[in-house]
Formats: structure tokens, sequence, C-alpha cells
């Protein structure tokens, strides 16, 4: 049975984007693949308003996360930590050697930029990791603030974005902003199967990466980027399925404009998150809750695993809290993607419902 999905990935896809992908089979070494890339990378920056480098990898967004340090990082990387994702994105700076250090704030809250400033005065550091969007705790990272900071005080130093919840449901200005490394993946508010993560990459930090020794092989920009130059291929065999489901839904992007698909976003999100404060809490610090996706502080000690099941019998799913930490004591509803505010209202009119609200 077809359950609707509110969780915050695999977020729920279109049958025509399904559709999508069960054209027979095509040689990645074709022209034909050459021209379907290249208008996903074209479409893509595009909707996003960007002049910088986009690559699209055939992996989940953390190939993508691993990528951005792999390319970037000489000397030191300062982590924003305040939840689950940017903890492993911490992880992986040390498993790939790197010199990594960190910022904690509570799960909940966000890392504000007087933190991170007093933290790069101590100098020494080549890089930022942002987790713009944190899914575990339903935190929006003041990304434009800390960008405007850094701008200021710090220019040298790199900004890297995971935006793998937000980017395409959210909008921030990444050229402006001089964000040089934004990576996402496709199952999130892109609203497409998993097996894609996009890399969008500036110029400056495209030129630093040609200067690293260690950066790997299959997340290595320069070949990516050599391949596209010279035949709009990639080095190796990509998910092609997932390129065409990728053409089409870019064309919906582009035609309901980022402007548009921003101001859905709010909308489901200004709706979900009035129901849960009505009914629960939010968890996130206010002021700095996702537009993509709602963590509520399961303050009336509901018993979420019973909800879903009860939810599934209606074809509907959202989502525990994330890990050890927050599971039971938080739950989540995303509304990323295709989604829409009736969706919002059906979902939260099934567990009101449910729970007798
Ligand atoms: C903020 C954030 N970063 C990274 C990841 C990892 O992405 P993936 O599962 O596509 O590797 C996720 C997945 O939920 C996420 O929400």
């Amino acid at each position: 049975m077809h359950k609707k999905l509110f969780i915050p990935g695999p977020t729920e896809v279109r049958k025509e984007i399904l559709d999508a992908q069960s054209q027979w089979m095509i040689g990645h070494r074709t022209k034909d693949f050459g021209e379907l890339y290249h208008r996903c990378v074209t479409k893509t920056a595009e909707a996003l308003g960007t002049k910088h480098h986009v690559m699209w990898f055939s992996s989940s967004g953390t190939g993508c996360m691993e990528g951005a340090i792999r390319n970037t990082v000489d000397t030191k990387v300062l982590h924003c930590v305040g939840g689950a994702f940017a903890e492993r994105w911490f992880k992986i700076s040390g498993l790939c050697g790197k010199q990594a250090t960190r910022i904690d704030v509570d799960w909940g809250k966000a890392v504000k930029p007087e933190m991170i400033d007093a933290e790069l005065a101590k100098g020494g550091y080549c890089a930022v990791a942002i987790t713009q969007n944190e899914t575990s705790t339903g935190v929006r990272q003041p990304t434009e603030d800390i960008a405007k900071m850094m701008k200021d005080k710090y220019p040298d130093v790199l900004i890297l974005v995971d935006a793998v919840s937000s980017l395409m449901g959210d909008w921030f200005e990444i050229d402006d902003l001089g964000l040089d490394v934004v990576v996402a993946s496709s199952q999130k508010a892109v609203a497409l199967p998993p097996g894609l993560g996009v890399s969008v990459v500036s110029p400056r930090a495209y030129e630093k990466s040609l200067t690293l020794a260690d950066r790997g092989f299959y997340f290595n920009w320069e070949p990516m980027m050599k391949r596209y130059e010279k035949d709009h291929q990639t080095p190796t065999t990509p998910a092609i399925s997932l390129f065409w489901a990728l053409d089409l839904e870019l064309d919906s992007i582009l035609k309901e404009t980022m402007k548009g698909r921003y101001e859905r976003h709010l909308e489901m999100a200004k709706f979900t998150q009035e129901w849960v404060k009505k009914h629960f809490a939010l968890f996130a610090e206010p002021g700095y809750e996702s537009v993509t996706l709602t963590t509520a502080d399961n303050n009336k000690g509901i018993n979420v695993a019973d909800l879903n099941k009860q939810l599934a019998e209606k074809g509907l799913q959202i989502s525990n809290g994330y890990g050890k930490q927050l599971k039971e004591k938080t739950f989540r509803i995303a509304h990323m993607g295709d989604l829409t505010v009736d969706d919002m209202k059906e979902v939260t009119g099934a567990i009101e419902q449910i729970l007798g609200l």
C-alpha cells in the first residue's frame, strides 16, 4: 500500500516523476546522456540562481559532504554542531585525516555568528562547515548571518554548507552570500527518489581543490569538471534513470519558480508549526525553525511508534525523533518537496483524529 511520506527523506515522489525513470536504458557514453546531464546541470544552476559549478554525483548526500572536505580542507576546519548530521560531518572530517575542531550547542539550538567569530579569531582555519538545516532537530542555522560575518571578518575562510534537507525548498542566495560549497541529496526537497547528490562549488573553492594532493577518486571535483567540459558526461557510470526523473522535476521547479517553491514551503512550515504549537511544543529555538521540517517536542508523552502504525492504516507516515537521544521524545513532520498545505492539513487532521486532540 502506498503511504504518503511526511518523513524528512525520502520524501513523497510524484507518480509522473517515478514513471520518468522507466524509459529504456541508454549508454552513458552517448550524446543523449551528455545532453541529459547538461540539461540537469544548467537547469539546477538556473533554479538556484547560481553561476557556481554544479556537479551531480550518483551517490547520497553524505558522499558530497565527504567530497566537500576532501576537496577544500588543508589546514583546519571548524564544524558547527547542534545535531546528528553536523556530528556526522565532523566525524567525516576526522576520518578523512583532517584537523577538525567543533563548536557545540545544545540540540535544538542554533549556532550564532559570534560563536564562530570567537573561534575563527584564534586563527589557522581554512573552512567552516555549517549544517544549514539540521534534520534531527528542525533547526535552520542562521547561515545568512554567519556568511555576512565571515565575508566581513574572514573573507579567506571557505564556507561549506550542508543543505541536504533544504536545497530547492528553503531559499538562500548562494553566490551573493559567498557560500563556497553547498551539498544536497535528491530524496529531500528536490522530491526525487534517493541516489543523487549535488555539489554547488564556487570558482575559488574549485581552484583551491586543484592544489590539494589527497582528494581521493570518486568525489574528486577535477575529473567531474574535466569530463563535463569535454562532452557533458560524468567520469563514472551515472544513475541514468534518476537523471531522467531529475530532468522532469527541474522543469516543474522552473515552472513554479524557486520563489514560488520557497513561498509554498514557508506556507507549509507556518501551518505545521502553528499546529505543533497548539498541541505540543516546537523543539527548535524560537526564530530558527526549519522551513522544510518541523520537530515537535513530545511534551504530551504520546507513543510515536503507535501513532505511526495508526497513520500507516490511513496511508500516511511521519517520522519518530532522530536516534536514541530524540526517539519518542520528539517526532518530525516533513513539509518538503512537492507537498502542499492541503497535504499538511491531511496529516495533521489524521493525527488529531487518532489522538483525539
Ligand atoms: C542535514 C542532513 N545532512 C546529511 C544527510 C545525509 O544525507 P544522505 O542520507 O543523502 O547521505 C541527511 C540525511 O537525512 C541530512 O538530513
